[in-house]
């Protein structure tokens, strides 16, 4: 099966990481059409998947943009058409991995009466979307996807909720690979002395820097733990978030914590840095779709805590693989940490659990797997 695959996105984002492993196994059987250069475009490289990127504007809508705004921007979307419709009829399926892929990849798909597959990484809701961008999102996917695969339950059930078809929708979840979680103990211990964290209990947050993401979440717990407690935040803003980049940096100082909070921007070495930490916390403040780190967080065998809300809670079971709490809520979260700071032994099993559970459960071959066979209905309907 011949499969030309669909992004908007130049950077590595969690859907873009989550796109490098399904496109993989098909090698020179797929190619990955991006709508903007990049760094995500390296990383496909570095993977020997093939690559082309085929806008050469970035194209201007955002998730809030309203119905006149997307309009303008479908003038800018025919070059781009053209060239998806003339390659698509070179593979046997379009996959849309994200949103403006999915105008593009819908639009390509009737031209070239090539079947359409939507990956929905998103929890289609007003929280995260405008009405506008909602509707578009809903209305293509049921007028021409032929499956939608949603990322987590909270995903697919947005998805029916904002009038999505519920016969067309399955879920899937991401996949890891756990070999690349297992870290050297030598290159932790090198890490931690490069980033002075020897002796401390690390709470680690991996993140892009973003309002949703809830970074002020953590930094406000922080203050609320005792002196050895530090964090790392590790990720940058990807999608022109430096006003809130500015207000953490704001915050930290306000706090005076700028010795117990250290910023690490984007980073590729994730499993030796997730290693380095004590807990790891996911704090986001809109229902997370899926939260990848949540399980990265498992596979490394690190203690997690997260935001109760979205795909997190189809993660996550608070006491035996981890820990929830209530989104936006500092005082909970330091509770949890200081708890992990205390009982290591429990905190130890509940670490351990997660990572069996997780290693089955999201094992990148059985998820390989599904996708694969998913994929042949269409293809042989
Ligand atoms: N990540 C990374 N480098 C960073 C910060 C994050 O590679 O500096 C990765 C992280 O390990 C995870 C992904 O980016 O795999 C983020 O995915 P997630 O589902 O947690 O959130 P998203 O940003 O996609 O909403
Ligand atoms: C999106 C979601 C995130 C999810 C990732 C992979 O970026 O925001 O929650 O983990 O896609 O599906």
């Amino acid at each position: 099966m011949r499969i030309l695959f669909l992004d908007q996105s130049g950077k590595p984002g969690g859907a873009e990481l989550c796109l490098i492993d399904i496109a993989k196994p098909y090698g020179d059987r797929a190619l990955v059409g991006l709508f903007a250069d990049g760094p995500f475009k390296d990383l496909l490289k570095q993977n020997h998947i093939p690559v082309e990127v085929l806008a050469t504007q970035a194209i201007q809508v955002r998730k809030e943009s309203s119905l006149v705004q997307g309009l303008k921007s479908l003038g800018q979307l025919a070059p781009l058409i053209t060239k998806v419709v003339k390659k698509a009829r070179e593979y046997d399926l379009i996959y849309a991995n994200t949103q403006k892929a999915l105008v593009v990849g819908a639009l390509a798909s009737f031209f070239s009466s090539r079947p359409l597959v939507y990956h929905l990484h998103d929890i289609l809701s007003k929280e995260h979307f405008s009405q506008t961008n909602l509707r578009i999102a809903v209305n293509l996917a049921n007028r021409f996807a032929s499956l939608v695969i949603a990322n987590s339950q909270a995903s697919q059930t947005a998805f029916v909720q904002a009038g999505g078809r519920r016969n067309i929708i399955e879920v899937v979840y991401n996949g890891f690979d756990p070999k690349t979680y297992q870290t050297d103990e030598s290159d932790i211990n090198k890490l931690q002395q490069q980033l002075e964290l020897e002796g401390k209990f690390v709470v680690g947050h991996f993140s892009r820097l973003a309002p949703w993401k809830g970074q002020h979440i953590l930094i406000d717990a922080l203050a609320k733990c005792p002196q050895e407690v530090t964090a790392i935040l590790v990720g940058d803003a990807l999608f022109g978030e430096q006003d809130y980049v500015q207000q953490l940096h704001q915050q930290v100082a306000e706090l005076g914590l700028e010795n117990r909070v250290k910023f690490l921007g984007f980073r590729s070495d994730i499993p030796q840095l997730i290693a380095a930490c004590d807990l790891i916390a996911h704090t986001s403040t809109s229902p997370e779709p899926f939260g990848r780190v949540i399980v990265e967080a498992m596979l490394c065998g690190k203690p997690v805590v997260a935001a109760k809300a979205g795909g997190a809670i189809e993660l996550v079971k608070h006491g035996l693989n981890g820990f929830l709490v209530t989104p936006g809520k500092p005082q909970e979260l330091a509770q949890v940490i200081i708890t992990c700071l205390q009982e290591t032994e429990i905190t130890a099993t509940i670490a351990n659990n997660a990572r069996i559970i997780a290693s089955e459960r999201f094992d990148i071959a059985i998820i390989n797997q599904q996708i694969t066979q998913l994929l042949s209905h269409i293809t042989s309907a």
